[in-house]
């Protein structure tokens, strides 16, 4: 985890999104904690090119949107991801947490969501900002998932909408 901004003495909250167990894959229950920072240890701050950013993707800022970036998305438009493709994505974002191709989990199955037909842009925007009210018969509502890259959620929504025929 990198953090920045912390200042001695003070309470810091601090979320960790998408953090996960290892084995099951299940999400933290409670991802926001409270820890009073008593002292900053000497040294220098880590380079941010030394950083991982394996699992934890830096958001792509709309400002600085690199070719590269541009290139994903339009390659997510013209392609559509196979099963082997998609689930790597599906477990990084946690999505298979609580959600299976065709049956029913935790919440409802990538097919039962196909068949609502949304556009892929909407389903992008269904994973920032779950609507629990749509599923009524679902116990436990999603959580909004703000930390899944836009490229990697419209790649998911496209094979997502993909599953309906
Ligand atoms: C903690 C469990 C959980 C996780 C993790 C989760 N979902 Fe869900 N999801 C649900 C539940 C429950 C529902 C139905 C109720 C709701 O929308 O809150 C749902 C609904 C949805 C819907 C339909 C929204 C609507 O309003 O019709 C989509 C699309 C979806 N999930 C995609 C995803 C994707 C993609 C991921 C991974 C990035 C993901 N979910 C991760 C539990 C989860």
């Amino acid at each position: 985890m990198v953090t920045d901004n912390l200042r001695p003495f003070y309470v810091h909250e601090i979320t960790l999104h998408g953090v996960k167990s290892k084995e099951e894959q299940f999400q933290t229950l409670h991802p926001t904690f409270y820890y009073t920072l008593n002292a900053i240890p000497d040294g220098m701050k880590l380079n941010a090119s030394e950083l991982s950013t394996k699992r934890t993707p830096k958001k792509v800022k709309k400002k600085t949107v690199s070719k590269k970036s541009v290139a994903a998305k339009n390659s997510a438009k013209a392609k559509i991801l196979t099963d082997e493709e998609v689930a790597p994505l599906l477990t990084n974002n946690t999505c298979i947490a609580c959600h299976n191709k065709s049956k029913r989990v935790i919440g409802p199955s990538f097919q039962e969501i196909a068949k609502r037909k949304y556009t892929n842009e909407q389903i992008v925007e269904l994973i920032y900002n779950p609507q629990p009210k749509n599923w009524p018969e679902y116990a436990t509502p999603m959580a909004p998932m703000p930390q899944v890259p836009k490229e990697e959620a419209l790649k998911i929504a496209a094979w997502i909408n993909s599953l309906s025929d």
